[in-house]
């Protein structure tokens, strides 16, 4: 998950000398930043430095982040007319900036490690755009979600077109995977992320995968009509198929539904045993996850014993990617990170051992 941030000095030292968009908006620092972890840990894949946020300042809302507080966003959508107000950004336009970061960080891997990107999801961004900022109820996001379900549908209309297009010109400027974020879908009951949600993300993964949905002719899916006049097929599609890892936290009431989606990958929190989630997602899906960022402030044989449970739960199925279930944390020390790297590495190559003899 997050590999930057502040556990880690080398991250610090910049981030003492800039402010956190004008280093997501500095190519090289931001390509910088990118691959400090992968020179100080022994991880599989680096994830461009950037944020969920920016590519919305293209639609016309005003982002600032504020000290322990995250994102905030000055001109929150209240109404059908902000909405409608929206522009439909080229990411390639407005935010040129994490392209170019991505090519620079392509060129000086030279295939060492694939790059994942990311965009924020429909839901999760749509909740930031009406909220004004973080939220635990979601008040907003719900009531118009209920109560103006034309205003919403056109929300999430171009949000998956913001989505889409933001994530095939990441996959057209060298990103191996995309992860879609969707952190606080789990706010929603399972009828509710059917029927005003998984549209959408089904929508954004089809495209960024260069296939296309029914949606894209407006006509019904999952009983909603996705507005035909906003969702394009993009002219950006790729033939070759790309990976995408769908990740949000507690989702674990709703795995069967996430299958739906489109993923290869689904990312799964700490709140369910991964052997259950496998269980409910069956086949054909892989998993990302699933230890709790908490334990990594453990003792290390803690995190060891917790680490192993996971790896064992596995038993060797192929498709686990081991992973945090959440963001890493702040003040993380970063030899629990650099120890437990090395510790699924050793472990995977015990069991790989094993299954060849
Ligand atoms: O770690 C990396 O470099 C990967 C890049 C990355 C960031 N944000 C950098 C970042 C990724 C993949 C994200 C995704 C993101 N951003 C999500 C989805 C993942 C999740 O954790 O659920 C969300 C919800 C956001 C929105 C966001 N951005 C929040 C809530 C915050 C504040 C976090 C905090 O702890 O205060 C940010 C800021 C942010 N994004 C930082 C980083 C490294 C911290 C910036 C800093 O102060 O240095």
């Amino acid at each position: 998950m997050r590999q930057a941030g502040r556990y880690m000095p080398e991250y610090r030292a910049l981030r003492e000398r800039y402010g956190f968009l004008e280093m997501v908006k500095t190519p090289e620092l931001a390509a910088e930043v990118t691959l400090q972890p992968l020179r100080v840990l022994d991880v599989d894949a680096a994830i461009i430095y950037a944020d969920i946020m920016p590519p919305l300042e293209g639609m016309g809302l005003r982002l600032s982040y504020e000290q322990g507080e995250g994102p905030v966003i000055h001109n929150p959508l209240r109404a059908l007319a902000d909405i409608e107000a929206l522009e439909q950004p080229d990411p390639r336009e407005t935010v040129g900036y994490t392209l170019d970061a991505i090519r620079l960080v392509k060129r000086e891997l030279a295939g060492r490690a694939p790059l994942i990107g990311f965009s924020g999801a429909p839901f999760t961004l749509a909740s930031y755009a009406i909220e004004g900022g973080a939220s635990r109820e979601y008040r907003r996001t719900k009531r118009l979600m209920y109560s103006e379900p034309a205003a919403w549908h056109l929300l999430m209309s171009k949000l998956a077109q913001l989505v889409s297009d933001y994530a095939l010109a990441q996959v057209a400027a060298g990103a191996d995977a995309i992860q879609l974020f969707d952190s606080w879908a789990g706010a929603l009951a399972p009828g509710d992320y059917a029927e005003y949600v998984l549209p959408y993300v089904q929508h954004c993964i089809a495209a960024t995968k260069g296939r296309r949905t029914t949606n894209d002719e407006g006509r019904r899916m999952n009983n909603t009509v996705v507005s035909s006049s906003v969702l394009r097929p993009s002219s950006l599609a790729v033939e070759d198929s790309t990976p995408v890892i769908y990740f949000g936290t507690g989702l674990s009431g709703m795995l069967s539904l996430l299958r739906q989606t489109g993923a290869d990958v689904l990312g799964v929190d700490w709140r369910i045993q991964i052997d259950d989630a496998w269980a409910q997602i069956g086949p054909g899906a892989a998993i990302q996850g699933n230890l709790d960022p908490h334990v990594l402030f453990a003792p290390w044989p803690e995190i060891e014993r917790r680490a192993a449970d996971i790896l064992s739960r596995v038993a060797g199925r192929p498709g686990h990617i081991f992973n945090l279930g959440h963001g890493i944390l702040t003040e993380t020390p970063v030899e629990n990170v650099a120890r437990l790297a090395e510790f699924v590495h050793a472990y995977d190559a015990v069991t790989d051992d094993k299954t060849t003899r």
